[in-house]
C-alpha cells in the first residue's frame, strides 16, 4: 500500500476545466471516498491517477514517486471498472490471472495465485465458467479478482456496484469493506451515491463541477457540511434547506411567510442582519405536542418501516420530517415543528459555506 497525493491537479478537455486545481493527500491503506453528481470529474480524476489520462497540470504522487509521466501499468494501481470490462472468451480463472500471465510468470505460480484469490472472493466453483455464465455479482467478483491478483499498492474503483441491484449492492459492498479490512490497501471508490459513500469510507471527498468542496470523515461531513451543497447532498433525506432573515437584535429568524424562529445568539454570534439559509436534519426535528413552533403544512408521506419521512411547505419552500410511528399526522394539516437550537445550520446566502 501507497500514499497517494495530488496537488493542484487540473484537466482541461478544450475549454472546458473538468478537474480544477484538486489537492488531495490520502494516506497509505486508507479508503476514500469520491462523491458527487453526474459529470463533476470524479472518473476524470480517478483515470489521471491510473495514468489513464494526461494531467493539464498539477502533480501526482504515488508512495515517494511523482508518476505524471509514468505508463499505467508502471503506477502499481488497479482498476475496477462500473462495466467490468472482463474478456467474454476467457474462463474466469483465465480472466483473474491474466496480469500474471502477461507478467510471465510460470503456470504453477500462476494456478496457486488465481486459486487463493478466488478463494478470498468466492469464487473457487466458478473457475472454469465464462463470464457470460455469471451473474452481475459475480462478474464483479471477477472484476476485483482481477485487480487484487496484481498485489497493488493502490486499488481504483470507478462505480463497481452500480449495475447492480440494490441487495447486492449492499451485500458487494460490505465485501469490499471486509477485503480493504484484511488487505489494507489504499482504496479510492468513486460513486455519485451517498449511503455508499457513508457506508464505505474512512474519509469522503465530495467534488462539485471540478473542485472539491469539503473532505472529512462520513460523521464530519453528516455534522458539519461545509457548504449547503454538500449538506444537501449527504443523507437521506439530504439537510433541509430554508431562505431566512436574520434579525440579530431580536435574535429571531424570519421566514417566507413571516414566522419568527428564535436562535440562540450566544451560539450563532457570527450571524449578521440579512438573508441565509436556514437548515436542519428531518430526523433532529419534532412535532411540538402544544402546538408552539415553527408551522408547516404536510402534503403526503413516504412509509420507510423504521419510521416514515412527511413532506410539507414552510413558507411555501419544502421541507421534509421523520418521524416515529407513535407520533400523528394527517396530510394537508397545519402543524407545529419544534426544532432545537443544536439542530440548526446556517448558510451564507451568497456563497452557500457555512456559517460557524
Ligand atoms: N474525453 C473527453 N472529452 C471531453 N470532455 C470530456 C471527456 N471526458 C469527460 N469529459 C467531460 O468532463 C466532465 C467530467 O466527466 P467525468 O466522466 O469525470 O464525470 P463523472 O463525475 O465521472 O460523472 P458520472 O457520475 O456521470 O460518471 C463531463 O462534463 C464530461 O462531459
Ligand atoms: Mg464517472
Amino acid at each position: 500500500m501507497a500514499a497517494v497525493s495530488l496537488s493542484a491537479v487540473s484537466k482541461k478537455f478544450g475549454p472546458n476545466t473538468v478537474v480544477d486545481k484538486v489537492d488531495l493527500a490520502i494516506e497509505a491503506g486508507e479508503f476514500v471516498v469520491i462523491l458527487g453528481p453526474s459529470g463533476c470529474g470524479k472518473s476524470t480524476l480517478l483515470r489521471m491517477i491510473a495514468g489513464l489520462e494526461a494531467t493539464s497540470d498539477g502533480e501526482i504522487q504515488i508512495g515517494d514517486v511523482v508518476v505524471n509521466d509514468l505508463e499505467p501499468r508502471a503506477r502499481g494501481c488497479a482498476m475496477v471498472f462500473q462495466n467490468y470490462a472482463l474478456y467474454p472468451h476467457m474462463t474466469v480463472a483465465e480472466n483473474i490471472g491474466y496480469a500474471l500471465k502477461v507478467a510471465g510468470l510460470p503456470k504453477a505460480d500462476r494456478i496457486a495465485r488465481i486459486q487463493s484469490v478466488a478463494q478470498m472472493l468466492g469464487l473457487g466453483e466458478f473457475l472454469d465458467r465464462k463470464p457470460m455464465q455469471l451473474s452481475g455479482g459475480q462478474r464483479q467478483r471477477v472484476a476485483m479478482g482481477r485487480a487484487m491478483i496484481r498485489e497493488p499498492k493502490v486499488f481504483l474503483y470507478d462505480e463497481p456496484l452500480s449495475n447492480l441491484d440494490a441487495r447486492l449492492r449492499v451485500a458487494m459492498r460490505a465485501e469490499i469493506r471486509r477485503l480493504h479490512q484484511r488487505l489494507g490497501t489504499t482504496s479510492l471508490f468513486v460513486t455519485h451515491d451517498q449511503v455508499e459513500a457513508m457506508t464505505l469510507a474512512d474519509r469522503i471527498v465530495v467534488m462539485n463541477q471540478g473542485r472539491i468542496e469539503q473532505i472529512g470523515t462520513p460523521d464530519e461531513i453528516y455534522r458539519r457540511p461545509a457548504s449547503a451543497y454538500v449538506a444537501s447532498f449527504i443523507g437521506s433525506p439530504g439537510l433541509n434547506l430554508l431562505r431566512v432573515n436574520v434579525s440579530t437584535n431580536d435574535g429571531h429568524i424570519k421566514f417566507g411567510d413571516g414566522q419568527l424562529l428564535a436562535y440562540d445568539r450566544k451560539i450563532w454570534k457570527n450571524l449578521q442582519d440579512g438573508p441565509v439559509t436556514f437548515g436542519f436534519r428531518a430526523e433532529e426535528a419534532r412535532l411540538a405536542s402544544d402546538g408552539r413552533g415553527l408551522s408547516i403544512r404536510f402534503s403526503f408521506s413516504e412509509e420507510l418501516g423504521s419510521s416514515r419521512l412527511i413532506y410539507g411547505a414552510v413558507a411555501d419552500e419544502e421541507a421534509v420530517l421523520m418521524i416515529d410511528h407513535d407520533e400523528k399526522f394527517s396530510a394537508d394539516e397545519t402543524a407545529a415543528l419544534s426544532i432545537p437550537n443544536s439542530a440548526m445550520q446556517f448558510f451564507s446566502a451568497e456563497t452557500g459555506r457555512r456559517i460557524s
